[in-house]
């Protein structure tokens, strides 16, 4: 089946010779089993609340038919989903590399948290080739963690040959894919052990609810997510789980439009004055532009835009006249936002060295002349010292 039958179909409830068409939320802590051979059943069965129900099954199969993995399970948050799938494979002593254009809280997770139980982070260039991984490869290391395009400055990573540095040192590739919605990039099919995703994002769809996704490639990379979730006590509501399904059902439209727009947006903002440089797969100056197009089958809605250098006091006038771009963290959801953004502050391994400020944009499903007409009034303001 193609990925737009999947999200359709994989998922559904067929215990019962007619039921809904989508599963219903299945809220539970206890479950009580006929027998005592059912009570002895495998993990893999519904057993308590916290190792999920049939909601909870439902969307995990979607995703994995997605994805293309062995297994997919469930986070609270789509950061949960990047600490846990990290965790499941480092003890004290262990070594991880992360790219420098890594989501803010990953890296801090690293930088703070992992370093205090005696793993430590080496910081690498998201442009690195397989060699640059080899050089930075640790007999100690454990995970290399990719984020690609990074969600912040949009350079594409070389999937592959990382994977084969990685690989060729004993450490798995771990990828947080949020950007492609697991829709316009298969991170396991280019050879990473972990698809990760904050389904919050384009998987819910409608900026209502957090929810993370963990696919593994394999059995055994499955057996250690598994068991970091369960000792970590996760659990996600089965209301939440619900909602990322109901979403989901209508994931491939949603990609489309967000594509659409996020590429009219482009088209329109390259023509601006104020604008410095587009940061955007798509784009033939987006840095790692070529192996988005081998690795990649579309983009989606999320980009960056480093405006011309302008004075707090204008920018802040181009924030305040939107009337439809939010200003908002987060992002996949319906709407159009903007947000203002400072990467210099995020990198060891780089350096961000634009003068201008660095906005990031989602392109939501509204019409393009109103959102145009919204950034027109927005820069009109900001031109007003
Ligand atoms: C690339 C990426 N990964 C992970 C996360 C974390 O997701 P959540 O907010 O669901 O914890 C985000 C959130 O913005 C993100 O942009």
């Amino acid at each position: 089946m193609k990925d737009n039958t999947k999200i359709v179909v994989a998922g559904r409830p067929h215990q019962r010779p007619a039921h809904p068409v989508n599963q219903p939320v299945e809220r539970a802590s206890t479950i009580l089993f006929p027998t005592y051979d059912d009570y002895l059943a495998g993990a893999k069965s519904i057993t308590y609340g916290r190792l999920g129900t049939s909601s909870h099954r439902a969307l995990e199969e979607t995703v994995n038919a997605l994805e293309g993995g062995y297994e997919t399970r469930l986070a609270p948050s789509g950061l949960q989903a990047c600490t846990a799938a990290i965790l499941a494979f480092v003890a004290a002593g262990d070594h991880v590399l992360m790219t420098d254009a890594a989501y803010d809280p990953t890296r801090k997770f690293c930088e703070k948290f992992l370093k205090r139980f005696g793993v430590e982070t080496t910081f690498y260039d998201p442009l690195a080739t397989a060699q640059d991984i080899a050089e930075l490869m640790q007999s100690n290391t454990k995970v290399v963690f990719v984020e690609s395009p990074g969600s912040l400055t949009f350079e594409v990573q070389d999937i592959p040959a990382i994977v084969e540095a990685a690989h060729a040192g004993g450490a798995v590739v771990v990828a947080d894919n949020t950007w492609a919605g697991g829709y316009f990039c298969k991170p396991i099919a280019l050879g990473a052990d972990v698809s990760l995703q904050a389904a919050t994002k384009y998987i819910v769809g409608h900026a209502d609810c957090l929810v993370g996704t963990i696919t593994a490639a394999n059995e055994k990379i499955a057996q250690k997510i598994y068991y970091a979730l369960l000792q970590l006590g996760s659990n996600v509501s089965a209301d939440d789980a619900y909602l990322a399904l109901r979403g989901m059902r209508t994931l491939s439209v949603r990609m489309k439009r967000h594509e659409e727009n996020a590429h009219a947006l482009v088209k329109w903002l390259s023509k601006r004055s104020e604008v410095e440089r587009i940061l955007h797969p798509a784009n033939k100056t987006c840095p790692g532009h070529a192996i988005w197009k081998r690795d990649f089958t579309g983009s989606s809605g999320l980009f960056g835009v480093v405006l011309k250098p302008v004075s707090l006091a204008d920018l802040k006038r181009f924030f305040n006249s939107f009337k439809l771009f939010g200003i908002g963290f987060s992002w996949g959801g319906f709407e159009s936002l903007c947000v203002h953004m400072h990467p210099e502050h995020n990198r060891t391994a780089t350096s961000w060295d634009d003068p201008g400020p660095v906005l990031r944009f989602h392109a939501g499903l509204e019409d393009i002349d109103d959102m145009t007409n919204d950034l027109d009034r927005a820069f009109t303001a900001m031109a007003q010292s």
